[in-house]
């Protein structure tokens, strides 16, 4: 049976606009925030302490965090010690952590193994953890790498184990480049949850081969209610050869309403968020609400 609610946590701010060709101002990035606030959404992440030579559009960060409206829980994405640092000096309560299960997609994301980075961050998320801090620990290519291939599931349990072990508070797994099958969501899922009760298990698909609503109702059925979605499917790594957007968050919302798990998000709301980007992004939005929403 299905569960009667279910958690969508916002990633446009983040995931959708650090692929963007255009850098978006950051008075629309906050008109963006403000307007899915409206809609309904409680968890965000709103943006990312990486370095602007890497992810410029992820550059204006600290303004970002300094004037985002503090309703529900804003993440910001942190990828070392520096960043973290910088998140925190920023005011932020929630920091994502985040590692590729393959070295060689780690590699090119934060130029570590992921095993470096591991090194890196066990000793910071257990001062995270006795500051008080939540922390989200973000797994990318947790189903198939861009450059190894298929990942053994093992790998990936292995990789969640340890931040378990380390005290984070949630996992968001990820299917990095949209390759994951219904099949291999329902199985890995399911086996994190049998393994993990206690730890908030997320389940993070981007679209790129239009599954992701199937491994969402996979990942339903083995038991997972918290989902990363981006608002129009805008999204990608651009680290990631191949990766197109997230799951788009109106499309995620109006298939779990119709089936009655309750989400606390409006449809029209996040489409009058997506509003407030369409003309920055040159991306097509292909997501099937807000295509609904623009022809009225
Ligand atoms: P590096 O070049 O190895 O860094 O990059 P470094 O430690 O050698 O430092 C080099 C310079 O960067 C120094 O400055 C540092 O101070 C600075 P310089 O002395 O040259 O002036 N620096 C920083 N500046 C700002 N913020 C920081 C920071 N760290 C160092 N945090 C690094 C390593 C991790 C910094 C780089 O690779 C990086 O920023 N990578 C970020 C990549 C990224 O943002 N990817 C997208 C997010 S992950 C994702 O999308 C996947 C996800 O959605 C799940 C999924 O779908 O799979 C989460
Ligand atoms: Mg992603």
């Amino acid at each position: 049976s299905l569960p009667k609610t279910a958690t969508i946590i916002e990633v446009g701010p983040r995931d959708g606009l650090q692929n963007e060709k255009n850098e978006v101002p950051t008075d629309v990035k906050l008109r963006f925030i403000e307007s899915l606030q409206k809609a309904g959404i409680l968890e965000m992440e709103v943006t990312s302490f990486v370095s602007p030579k890497w992810v410029p559009q992820m550059g204006d960060a600290a303004e970002v965090m300094g004037k985002v409206h503090r309703t529900g829980r804003q993440f910001v994405l942190a990828p070392n010690a520096r960043g973290i640092e910088n998140a925190i000096a920023s005011g932020a309560d929630s920091i994502a952590v985040f590692v590729g299960v393959t070295d060689s997609f780690n590699k090119k994301n934060i130029n570590r193994s992921t095993a470096e980075s591991m090194e890196g961050l066990a000793p910071q998320i257990r001062r995270l953890k006795e500051d008080g801090l939540f922390v989200r620990a973000c797994i990318s290519t947790a189903f198939h790498c861009p450059f190894e291939g298929p990942v053994d599931p093992d790998r990936t349990l292995g990789l969640c184990r340890e931040f378990a072990g380390l005290g984070v508070d949630e996992l968001s797994v990820a299917d990095t480049i949209g390759m994951a099958d219904p099949s291999e969501s329902y199985s890995l899922f399911g086996r994190l949850k049998e393994e993990l009760p206690d730890m908030l298990i997320t389940a993070h698909f981007h679209d790129t081969r239009k599954m992701a609503l199937a491994n969402i109702l996979a990942s339903l059925q083995a038991g997972v209610d918290r989902f990363d979605t981006s608002a129009g499917g805008l999204g990608g790594c651009p680290f990631a050869p191949g990766a197109t957007g997230n799951v788009a968050t109106e499309d995620v919302v109006y298939m779990l309403e119709r089936m009655g798990v309750s989400t606390g998000v409006s449809v029209a709301g996040v489409c009058r968020a997506v509003d407030e980007v369409a003309g920055f992004v040159t991306r097509p939005l292909s997501s099937g609400m807000y295509n609904l929403h623009q022809n009225g």
